[in-house]
């Protein structure tokens, strides 16, 4: 009975006691004119509440006036609120006002990171794994296979860890069709003009040598009597083909003509082969390509610089150029000004269709804004005390994008913050080998997280998991969607906690992603190895904290399996672009309109193929 009486909505106006209503009624009137002129002072800046335009979403449940600016609320509001309630709660029932209350208590990001994830710096069950590329003795070595007369060479394409996609697959490509491999060319004409070639990013006598077993890689073709043997027939192969396709297009014409060029080689091996041949990409990627020593040693002096700073430290992988953002049809929050400059760049891409912008962001392709990651990583319990090296190329919107990310974690460093610009010059000119910095130092840091599914964070992804199931952080931007559209209207524990949540599966612990789903060079299942026969039969089932919090996981459906995963193997868009990974923090737009018509005219037969792919 009175049960029901208390749930009665009309509770606020029905008198129970005709002074009790009079109070209320005075007390609430005086509540809306106080939280009205509170609108209309401006928002305190030294309390950062991340007022957003894209977020200023209505909670349907929560009075409006509560949910636009929860900080002036806080501060003005808060306290006066709380009395009044006070007076009221005296006489009303008490219990029934406290939870409204509870709804209106602010979203307020809390420099601590509380976590209730232990093992947040790396993962408890990672012990349990190693890498494991080494050939088995049944495959045969290389001069067992090899067959005179047959020359694979192979000019990749894209940026730096797209490249290595293709070299890596270069050698199981020549290992298939038992050829000699001329040391992969790189991409030089792509988006960022880098002039190197693959012996001033990579050591390529070690890269000759560890793979002496397995594949025989020249550095050119040979010469007879002063001239070289003849020239490459070029041809492209198709996108993931597998070994019979190589066998039935590449090689009838290796045969023919002795020396063929595999042009665009990036994505074109198939995804699935046997184990033989997934160990060998392993051995190339995690073992043949090393960077040459100036630069491997520059970024293990950014490491140490780092580590100098704090015991851990988590590295970001930053994508945030303007061209990226245009192509990945998303909105950012900026308005008509980031629709109008957005749009401009969009429209030098004449194959693009429009976009929708909301869809794109329901399913998880947009990547995080910095301020997102910045409320991710707080959520997840990394504190305002934590370092942070971000790779970042040049951000969309510079220092007042980057703001609330630094608000949250304000020791922000990157290359160019650690190392002076002597230092920096010998790589400064060649995006590819400030790619390689950074691609060093994230490989290098406690926690590796990302704001995209590019190529560099799939590269990495894999390469954690391969030396040890680092921690590596994926958003699940998919799941991540509605909370962060929703976080206004929420306390700060509510929202933690439901990030937390859509993190399951994504944080880098092993056994995450089922083995053979995903893109290879993400998820090397064929390439890590068990401990211990003993433990095999339990670790497939535990899972850190992180990865089981729930008790949904199991092990027939990995939560991490790409059905919440961006990335598919059918998938392929503007995540296949790497060439912004490497600009300076801080370079502008400027400069580039040259390299843009480049980049149009010899990338849009390909921009095509990728989306119809
Ligand atoms: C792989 O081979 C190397 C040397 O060839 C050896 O040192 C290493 O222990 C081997 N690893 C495994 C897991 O067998
Ligand atoms: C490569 O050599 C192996 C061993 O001789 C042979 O079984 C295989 O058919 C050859 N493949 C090609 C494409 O020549
Ligand atoms: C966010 O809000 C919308 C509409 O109010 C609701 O449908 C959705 O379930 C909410 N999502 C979360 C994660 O709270
Ligand atoms: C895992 O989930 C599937 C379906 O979601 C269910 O059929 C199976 O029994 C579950 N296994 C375990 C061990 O909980
Ligand atoms: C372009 O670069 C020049 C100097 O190189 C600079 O003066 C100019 O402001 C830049 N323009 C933009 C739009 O950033």
């Amino acid at each position: 009975m009175g049960l029901q009486r208390r749930r009665h909505p009309e509770r606020w106006v029905i008198p129970a006691v005709p002074p009790t209503y009079v109070l209320s009624t005075a007390a609430l009137l005086l509540l809306v004119v106080f939280a009205f002129l509170s609108l209309l002072a401006p928002p305190l800046p030294d309390h950062p509440s991340f007022p957003h335009p894209l977020f200023c979403h209505r909670c349907s449940h929560l009075p409006s006036l509560l949910v636009f600016s929860p900080s002036v609320l806080s501060l003005n509001l808060f306290s006066l609120f709380e009395f009044l309630i006070a007076i009221f709660g005296l006489l009303k029932n008490p219990v029934e006002l406290q939870r409204n209350v509870v709804a209106a208590d602010p979203f307020r990001v809390p420099s601590g990171g509380g976590s209730p994830v232990s093992d947040l710096w790396g993962s408890k069950q990672a012990k349990y794994f190693y890498g494991c590329s080494n050939a088995s003795s049944e495959f045969a070595k290389e001069e067992a296979i090899t067959q005179p007369n047959r020359y694979l060479m192979i000019a990749t394409s894209g940026g730096l860890n797209q490249q290595r996609t293709g070299i890596t697959d270069a050698v199981v490509a020549a290992r298939i069709l038992n050829a000699t491999l001329v040391v992969p060319k790189l991409d030089q004409k792509s988006f960022w003009k880098d002039a190197s070639d693959f012996a001033e990013i990579f050591d390529v006598d070690w890269f000759i040598s560890s793979l002496s077993k397995d594949v025989k890689i020249i550095k050119q073709l040979p010469k007879k009597g002063g001239k070289v043997i003849g020239t490459p027939y070029t041809m492209r192969v198709p996108r993931k083909c597998a070994p019979t396709c190589y066998e039935t297009r590449v090689l009838p014409v290796l045969l023919k003509k002795h020396i063929v060029q595999l042009t665009k080689f990036d994505y074109r091996l198939s995804n699935k082969l046997e184990t033989n041949l997934q160990k060998l990409r392993c051995r190339v990627n995690y073992h043949a390509l090393r960077f040459t020593d100036p630069i491997q040693e520059m970024g293990d002096r950014l490491i140490r610089r780092m580590k100098a700073r704090s015991k851990h430290f988590i590295a970001l992988h930053l994508r945030f150029e303007p061209d990226m953002l245009a192509f990945s049809g998303c909105y950012y929050g900026g308005g008509e000004k980031e629709r109008t400059e957005l749009g401009a760049i969009r429209k030098r891409w004449k194959t693009l269709h429009t976009s929708n912008s909301d869809k794109e962001r329901r399913h998880g392709k947009c990547p995080l804004t910095p301020e997102e990651v910045g409320l991710l990583l707080r959520a997840l319990g990394f504190g305002k005390d934590v370092h942070i090296y971000v790779a970042s190329g040049e951000v969309y919107g510079g220092e007042e994008t980057l703001a609330p990310l630094k608000a949250v974690f304000p020791n922000f460093h990157s290359k160019e913050t650690l190392a002076s610009k002597v230092e920096l010059a010998p790589f400064a000119a060649f995006s590819s080998r400030m790619a390689a910095l950074d691609f060093i130092v994230c490989d290098g840091s406690d926690v590796f997280v990302t704001n995209n599914n590019g190529n560099m964070a799939r590269m990495l992804a894999g390469r954690r998991r391969y030396f040890g199931h680092r921690r590596t952080i994926r958003p699940n931007a998919k799941k991540l969607y509605s909370v962060f559209l929703n976080r206004t209207c929420m306390a700060w524990e509510a929202f933690a906690s439901k990030v937390r949540t859509c993190q399951k599966g994504f944080m880098g612990e092993p056994n995450e992603v089922r083995p053979g789903r995903g893109e290879f060079h993400e998820n090397p299942s064929t390439c890590i190895c068990e401990n211990s026969k003993k433990e095999s039969a339990t670790t497939y089932h535990i899972q850190s904290k992180i990865g089981i919090e729930n008790g949904k996981s199991n092990s027939t459906r990995s939560i991490g399996e790409p059905t919440d995963n961006p990335s598919t193997d059918e998938e392929s868009d503007w995540r296949d672009f790497d060439y912004g990974e490497n600009t300076p923090l801080g370079g502008s737009l400027n400069g580039t309109d040259q390299e843009y018509n480049l980049f149009i005219r010899s990338e849009v037969p390909d921009l095509q193929e990728m989306l119809s792919d």
